[in-house]
């Protein structure tokens, strides 16, 4: 197949795939590693490469389940806090090999929505290498994203714009 082939059929293939879909498998390092540096080579601006992926695996990737399901709690009022959509939001953490905390830094050197432009085409980038190693992913965008900066450790001119949801496919 040639390139122009292999790279529409990739897109064509592309799927957001949820993490109960996911095997227990985890992702080999250099697949990983793969996949965050495609995000690299995604077009920014004046080069101000605005995203910031931050990656949780293992324990820390625990303590963010914990973090955004008592997050949920904290932020809905008891009349529409659902038992089930709070122990979801950990399970589906837990089924996930590795969640990236989808973060844009913004320079101030261009506007704002060039920045959020960039970090969306570097999702992009994340998401067709998932595609062609064959790790279902996908990117979500829930509330509690806007409250978890602590956590995440953000600075004053970064926001985080979702979580993004990855493991091996069977
Ligand atoms: C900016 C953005 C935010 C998204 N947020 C969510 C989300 O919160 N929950 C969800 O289930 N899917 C979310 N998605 C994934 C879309 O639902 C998904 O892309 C859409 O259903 C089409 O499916 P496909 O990706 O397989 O083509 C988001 C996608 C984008 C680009």
């Amino acid at each position: 197949m040639n390139e122009a082939a292999v790279l529409k059929q990739i897109i064509e293939r592309r799927r957001s795939i949820m993490p109960k879909e996911y095997s227990a498998a985890p992702i080999p390092d250099n697949i990983l590693n793969e996949i965050l540096s495609a995000a690299d080579f995604a077009p920014n601006h004046k080069r101000t490469k605005p995203w910031r992926f931050k990656v949780y695996r293992g324990t820390a990737k625990n303590e963010l389940g914990q973090v955004l399901a008592a997050t949920y709690q904290q932020q809905t009022p008891p009349a529409l806090f659902l038992e089930k959509k709070y122990l979801d939001i950990s399970d589906k953490v837990n089924k996930s090999d590795t969640v990236l905390a989808v973060v844009i830094n913004f320079s101030g050197l261009v506007p704002q929505w060039e920045e959020v432009a960039a970090t969306a085409m570097a999702v992009q980038n994340i998401y067709l290498t998932c595609t062609a190693n064959n790790v279902g992913c996908y990117w979500s965008t829930p509330e509690m994203k806007d409250h978890i900066g602590s956590f995440l450790q953000l600075e004053e001119n970064q926001k985080c714009y979702g979580l993004f949801y990855m493991g091996m496919m069977e």
